[in-house]
């Protein structure tokens, strides 16, 4: 049984051109002209375009006494009807938690998913324990490790911690992750709003300004540099954050920079909203912040500074949220985007002019392919790749609400959005998975995506670091010591 895709615009992140693709075995067997296949799916006036990867959602997480609210069956039919074929989950340890038995866990909830997967693996304590099972998380095609600067009595690790954590991922050929906000300062600034009476949701904001990014971006960056491991920096929301990574850049460090799709489109105004649900819903870290910001992302994403939008979904609902009412500190973290990521990256970016259809594809497929070891299996239209590919009307349209969205939660924050650019079908490993417009999930389809270790730019990284690493000078006539 065979698929043609016809008539469409193939775009991937380096070139534009007109041809058919033809899919058997859920690969991508075939690109040419005048294809036939069993079903023909018609991509008259869409783009023809790897399928999204989201390299940041939490599904199911177990987090400040609860658990986030869609899991991989809800969140991943969230992804697939935005064009997202494919998303990275974060497998967390609890303190003292093994973690070969964190990945268990995560493999027992994956299950469920409608669309291909795979995790990262948090560090979210050290011990010899950990350090011996980093390589066999390796061995199981988890090549990514997350640790957080934030969230201080919880996930949070000190920078002892993380140099040790950060020089075992160089030595197993992974790659480092960090959400960097400094949580001791954070943990002092929650303290003293609550004490001055900042109960409400806009001391989130308050108590996370963007320095405490920039600071704890700044010292993973140069923790990253003295391990010699390559870093991605997770939602980078703001200048200062930005300014580090793309310092860092500049000098031939290898970093690199993840804005949200919700930092480019919303600002810290939500936060001063009257209405204590609306200000609550959008509780995430790091915040919203103001205009000057979301320029700085957009810019960074132009430049190449920034190089993958993503989510973070971390969705709690309208009741979850209600667990803060009198003190912010107790909102649950994190907000939804999965189903919006795409079609508001492409009416904001695309359709004003900010990125060419071929940077939109870099940045919400390529590049996460290629920074996480899956390149070319996923992240481009190429004959041997998998068929995870989304054909994209740019004139479809529609409001975003959470009257119709996939995500089991009862708001979304992008209400009442107007999005032009959406899937006319989305392809799961060749299976359609949306059909014109409509979702057609399959729960259990998705499978894990084993990635590999000891990518190209970790070899590079490692070779110049070897080569510039200390040597002790050979000297002759060495003086009698003096004891
Ligand atoms: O607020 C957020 N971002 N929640 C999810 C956990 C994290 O920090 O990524
Ligand atoms: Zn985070
Ligand atoms: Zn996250
Ligand atoms: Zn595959």
């Amino acid at each position: 049984m065979s698929t043609v895709i016809r008539n469409g615009t193939i775009v991937t992140h380096d070139l534009t051109w007109e041809g058919d693709v033809r899919i058997e075995g859920g690969r991508i067997v075939e690109i040419g002209d005048g294809l036939k296949g069993d079903t023909e799916l018609d991509a008259t006036g869409c783009y023809v375009m790897p399928g999204g990867i989201d390299p940041h959602t939490h599904l199911e997480m177990p987090f400040m006494g609860t658990y986030s609210a869609d899991d991989f069956d809800s969140g991943t039919r969230a992804a697939l009807a935005g064009g997202t074929t494919m998303v990275i989950d974060f497998a967390l340890p609890a303190p003292g938690q093994a973690p070969l038995d964190a990945l268990q866990m995560w493999h027992n909830k994956s299950t469920r998913a409608h669309c291909d997967y795979s995790y990262h693996m948090a560090v979210t304590w050290w011990s010899e324990q950990v350090f011996d099972q980093l390589p066999q998380v390796v061995a199981r095609g988890i090549t990514s490790f997350k640790h957080f600067l934030a969230y201080k009595g919880a996930l949070m690790v000190n920078d002892e911690e993380l140099f040790a954590s950060f020089r075992r991922v160089r030595e197993i050929g992974g790659v480092a992750m960090v959400h960097a906000e400094n949580g001791d300062v954070v943990a002092e600034l929650q303290r003293k709003l609550m004490a001055e009476g900042n109960t409400g949701p806009e001391g989130h904001a308050y108590s996370r300004p963007p320095q405490v990014e920039g600071e704890a971006t700044n010292r993973a960056i140069m923790i990253a540099d003295m391990a010699g491991v390559p870093l991605y920096v997770v939602h980078t929301s703001c200048e200062e954050s930005h300014e580090a990574i793309r310092r860092a850049r500049q000098q031939g460090k290898r970093v690199w920079g993840e804005p949200l799709i919700q930092h480019l489109t919303l600002d810290e105004a939500e936060y001063f909203h009257p209405d204590w649900d609306h200000a609550a819903r959008r509780v995430m870290s790091p915040p919203f912040r103001d205009r000057q910001h979301q320029d700085s992302l957009w810019a960074g994403l132009q430049a190449g500074s920034l190089s993958v939008v993503a989510t973070d979904h971390c969705a709690f609902t309208t009741e979850q949220k209600r667990y803060g009412v009198g003190d912010f500190t107790r909102i649950p973290n994190g907000t939804g985007g999965l189903e919006d990521r795409m079609p508001m990256l492409w009416t904001h970016g695309v359709a004003t002019g900010r990125l060419t259809p071929n940077e939109f594809v870099a940045v919400t497929s390529t590049n996460a392919a290629k920074i996480f070891g899956m390149y070319p299996h996923k992240g481009t239209i190429a004959v041997g790749a998998d068929a995870d590919i989304v054909v994209w009307d740019p004139q479809k349209s529609k409001t975003i609400t959470a009257a119709s969205q996939q995500s089991a939660i009862d708001y979304n924050v992008f209400e009442g959005k107007e999005v032009k650019g959406l899937p006319r079908f989305t392809l799961s490993r060749g299976r359609v998975m949306v059909h014109d417009g409509e979702l057609r999930g399959a729960e259990g389809h998705g499978q894990f995506v084993a990635r590999k270790a000891n990518g190209a730019v970790n070899t590079a990284l490692s070779t110049w670091k070897d080569l510039i690493a200390p040597q002790p000078v050979p000297r002759s006539g060495i003086p009698a010591s003096g004891v």
